[in-house]
This record gives structure tokens, C-alpha cells and sequence, in this order.
């Protein structure tokens, strides 16, 4: 069950559910009692009559902590405000091992939006298990939030940070994980403007990149990754999608039928 569907996270659980032999019951957020005052709690406990689980893609950043609380049924969060994005990192680090056979000794190079970029905060916390080295490239003004950087800083593995996206780092890095600069979490259409086109990796970009190397994107992209880049094997984003698929199999089948 979701609780903000029509999005690519949404449409994935849905798919994965289906291929279970489960189903969905789908209430979108403008269409729900929320919208009549409803807290999320009793609305949580309501969904929570309905079905057997709860996916919950929810605007605020403390509405999975708040399901979590108050659900009687087990909730998978599916991405809250720009603070995680938990099954979106389970996927990433499922992309990795099965592109590269393994993380450990691997440079990951974090480029794009990196302080709304949920799908980012989410995968760093998963990579400090992990012998990997961090790169970080974007906007001053779209830096890594201070809590998750502090953490990268502390296990030593973050290696270097900064507003360009060079020959070099290209050249080193194993992943190029890029983001959408995210319209919709931008206070203004100017200050989304000045950085929307910032980081682009194109065919180009790939020159500079290793044989072995692949570029993710947890999708939608608008201008961040060119369509050129789409017919070079080391695009890794649709296989990453498909990846999606399967690990979100494996986590409602982990909560509904343990
Ligand atoms: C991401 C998200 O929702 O945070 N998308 C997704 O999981 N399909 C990234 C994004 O919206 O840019």
C-alpha cells in the first residue's frame, strides 16, 4: 500500500507486490483525509486495516518515524522528505555488487544534488560497512547535509570534496552516482535555475572514465546524464531500475511473510 503513489518508487513496490501474487491499494496523498485534517497517525492506522503492509512516500521528514510508531502492520519507508531513502539504497548497493562483484576497495563518486538527494544520504549510510573510498562534487549551495558528511568523515572515507566534476575524479572513480537537481525542493525557480545544469556527464565525460566504471542515477534525470551516455555499456541506471525490481521483492516478502 502506498501513501503517495504515481512516482517511479511507487510504481516499483506496486510491480514487486504483483509479481508476489499480492496487490496494492494505492491513496494518494491529495486524495486522502490528510487533505480534511486527518493526522498521519490515525490515517497510518487506518491504511493499516486495509493491508498487510504499509509503503509510505510521505512529504515530511519525520512522517516515517511517526508511521513507524503508530503502524500495527510493518512500514517500509519509501522515501520521506529529503531525508532518506532506505529501499533506494538497499537497490544501490545491490546495483554495485552485482556490476562490480563486490564493494570493497571500490571509489565512489557522488556528483549533483547532494543535500536534497534523499537516495545519497540513504547509500552513505550503508557504504560506512564498506571498505570504499567518497568522493563528493556539487554546488556549495547543494553540499551533503553536515550529519551525513561528519559520518563519512569519521570511518575515513571520504576523499575528497568539491564543485567540479574533473578529468581526474572521473578517471579514479568505480561509480559516478549522479542526482537530479530536484525542481520541487527548491525554495525558488531562480535559485533552482542558476544550478539546474550544473553537472553533466555525457560521452565526453565517459572518455576520462575506466573501462570498468558505471554511472547510476536513481531516475527520473532530466539534463544531469545525456541521452548519449544511455548506449555505452557502463550506463548502469535501467539495469539499476530492474535491480529495483527484485530487491523490493525480496523486502515486502521479508515483512509480509517472515
Ligand atoms: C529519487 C527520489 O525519490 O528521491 N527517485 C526515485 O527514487 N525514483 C530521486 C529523485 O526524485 O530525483
Amino acid at each position: 500500500m502506498f501513501y503517495e503513489p504515481s512516482t517511479r518508487t511507487s510504481a516499483s513496490f506496486d510491480a514487486a507486490m504483483q509479481r508476489l501474487g499480492g496487490r496494492t491499494v494505492a491513496i494518494p496523498v491529495a486524495h486522502s483525509s490528510t487533505q480534511k485534517g486527518e493526522t498521519l497517525q490515525d490515517t497510518v492506522r487506518t491504511l493499516a486495516c486495509y493491508g498487510d503492509a504499509i509503503v509510505l512516500r510521505h512529504p515530511d521528514n519525520d512522517s516515517a518515524d511517526i508511521a513507524a510508531k503508530y503502524s500495527p502492520v510493518p512500514v517500509i519507508n519509501g522515501g520521506n522528505g529529503t531525508r532518506e531513502h532506505p529501499t533506494q539504497a538497499f537497490l544501490d548497493l545491490f546495483t554495485i555488487r552485482e556490476e562490480h562483484g563486490t564493494l570493497n576497495g571500490l571509489v565512489i563518486t557522488f556528483v549533483g544534488d547532494l543535500k536534497y538527494g534523499r537516495t545519497v544520504h540513504s547509500l552513505c549510510k550503508l557504504l560506512e560497512h564498506y571498505n570504499v573510498q567518497v568522493h563528493l562534487v556539487s554546488p556549495t549551495s547543494l553540499a551533503l547535509p553536515k550529519d551525513v558528511r561528519q559520518k563519512l568523515v569519521a570511518t575515513g572515507q571520504l576523499i575528497s570534496e568539491g564543485t567540479e566534476l574533473t578529468a581526474e575524479i572521473v578517471a579514479k572513480s568505480d561509480v559516478l552516482y549522479c542526482t537530479r537537481v530536484q525542481k520541487e525542493r527548491f525554495p525558488s525557480l531562480d535559485e533552482y535555475d542558476k544550478v539546474k545544469d550544473t553537472f553533466i556527464v555525457n560521452s565526453e565525460t565517459m572518455r576520462n572514465a575506466k573501462k570498468t566504471a558505471i554511472v547510476m542515477h536513481p531516475l527520473p534525470r532530466n539534463m544531469e546524464v545525456s541521452e548519449e551516455v544511455d548506449f555505452d555499456g557502463r550506463a548502469a541506471y535501467f539495469r539499476q531500475m530492474r535491480y529495483g525490481l527484485f530487491c523490493r521483492m525480496a523486502l515486502l516478502a521479508l515483512v509480509l511473510y517472515n
